[in-house]
């Protein structure tokens, strides 16, 4: 997608109101992904706006799944029908495959793709072709497929066989889309796959492989899965993105008189980690679970501003918040100090997210200091604002507009509309939101 807009975003003095947050991008791919190899037609509600998880859908097309965009709401999000073609039921795609920003596309189709007896190409765009992939070619090439790469960089070209084997595997990095491509490729081998975690990491192909009537075996941070097993279509309501909830939480934590309520929110508990920091930092947080769809509870989050406290994220709740950092790092520029560590994954996603960090909250007049694993922000003086580029990075863009809230002039964020990888009604709603 195109997203060279600027958007300039004034100072607020509060922000108040009630959002719903588009649907959740990790459930959405992971519904759409495993609806496209069961038996039966699923319907899925809520699905996510976001481009990414128009990039699944896209590839899914291009393999011969057959998939129908019923509704597309802004408050309920997309109602989508996809005919499953079965296990091993991909068609050869004509051309290569495009996951555009998708990190999870790429990664977690490739899983699939390890068991469909063809070669399948995969590329993205430049943020894209510039992310790590060994780290899904070595477990998937251990159980049988191969797996060509630009250097351990997409485009992937991926030759399945109908012969995976199962594997124990223990990923270097903590990583849920790692997991994820390990178990979709376990559900077609021989055997038991088991993927043990060195840390645990969100857990939604777990709850969802079972809402589609797999049996996964867990314990610990170790997931087993075994192969054959028949997944089922059915219905399916994917809740909010608390990743996306995370900006307007953070808005309001840090500003005075700001009360702001987030509902239809997942609140699965390997992703409320930001809940735990804002509420260290001093916020009041009130969290009601409402019900739950899929093994995934859902709720309702009111967050009062109540002054802004240091705290320090350590290695270990890294993998809880990891998505969140940009938009934590912001929160601290409104006050406060914040201390990551562990979190060098982060210069490996959608851009180097500690670097282009540094880089846009120093010339909005922040101050924070840089390190391998993480960054220090000390939120002493109000920014002033200014410009700064989102590099093709949604969350640096959102991250960006929450900072600029709290600062004494206004901000040009360049690359703004790179928000609508995840987030595409953003900036209407932060309008919507601002006192
Ligand atoms: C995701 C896992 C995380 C996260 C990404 C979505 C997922 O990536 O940063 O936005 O849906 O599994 P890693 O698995 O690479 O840590």
């Amino acid at each position: 997608m195109s997203s060279t807009f600027a958007v300039t975003v004034r100072p607020a003095t509060s922000m108040r109101g009630r959002v719903r947050p588009p649907g959740d991008k990790s459930i959405s791919h992971r519904y759409a992904l495993l609806a496209a190899i069961a038996e039966g037609p699923s319907m899925i509600h809520g699905y996510s706006t976001g481009a990414d998880c128009g990039s699944t859908l896209h590839c899914l097309r291009a393999l011969g799944v057959p998939i129908e965009q019923l509704k597309r709401e802004r408050a309920t999000g997309i109602q989508l029908e996809i005919l499953g073609v079965q296990m091993r039921g991909f068609e050869r795609p004509s051309a290569m495959l495009d996951a555009g920003n998708s990190g999870s596309t790429i990664r977690m189709l490739s899983g699939i793709l390890a068991a469909h007896p063809f070669a399948t190409a995969v590329t993205g765009d430049s943020s894209l072709r510039r992310r790590p992939m060994r780290r899904i070619i070595l477990p998937l090439e251990r159980m049988g497929a191969r797996i060509a790469s630009d250097e351990g960089r997409p485009p992937l070209t991926i030759t399945g066989t109908t012969d995976l084997e199962g594997i124990d595997f223990t990923p270097e990095v903590a990583s849920a889309q790692v997991k994820s491509a390990v178990l979709f490729a376990g559900l077609h081998a021989s055997g038991i796959t088991r993927v043990v975690e060195p840390m645990s990491t969100r857990d939604h192909t777990e709850r969802a492989l079972e809402a589609f009537g797999a049996q996964v075996l867990r314990g610990g941070t170790a997931v087993a899965i075994r192969g054959g097993q028949r997944l089922i279509g059915g219905t399916f309501h994917v809740p909010g993105d608390i990743s996306s909830a995370a900006f307007w939480m953070v808005a309001a934590a840090a500003m005075r008189g700001s009360d702001v309520t987030v509902e239809h929110v997942g609140l699965n508990p390997t992703r409320t980690g930001i809940i735990d920091v804002l509420q260290r930092m001093g916020a009041h947080i009130k969290t009601t679970i409402a019900h739950a769809q899929a093994g995934e509870p859902i709720g309702t989050i009111h967050v009062r501003h109540a002054g802004l406290r240091d705290t320090t994220i350590e290695p270990a709740e890294v993998p809880g918040v990891i998505d969140e950092l940009p938009v934590l790092a912001a929160l601290a520029t409104h006050g406060g100090e914040l201390r990551v560590s562990g979190a060098q994954e982060l210069r490996v996603k959608e851009s180097d997210r500690i670097s282009a960090l540094a880089e846009g909250l120093r010339l909005m007049g922040g101050e924070i200091d840089e390190q391998p694993d993480g960054f220090h922000v000390r939120g002493r003086n109000r920014l002033r604002g200014g410009e700064v580029d989102a590099k093709n990075d949604h969350r640096l863009a959102m991250a960006f507009a929450i900072a600029a809230l709290g600062a004494t002039g206004p901000t040009v964020i360049h690359d703004a509309g790179a928000a609508g990888v995840s987030y595409p009604e953003f900036f209407t709603v932060l309008e919507s939101l601002r006192v």
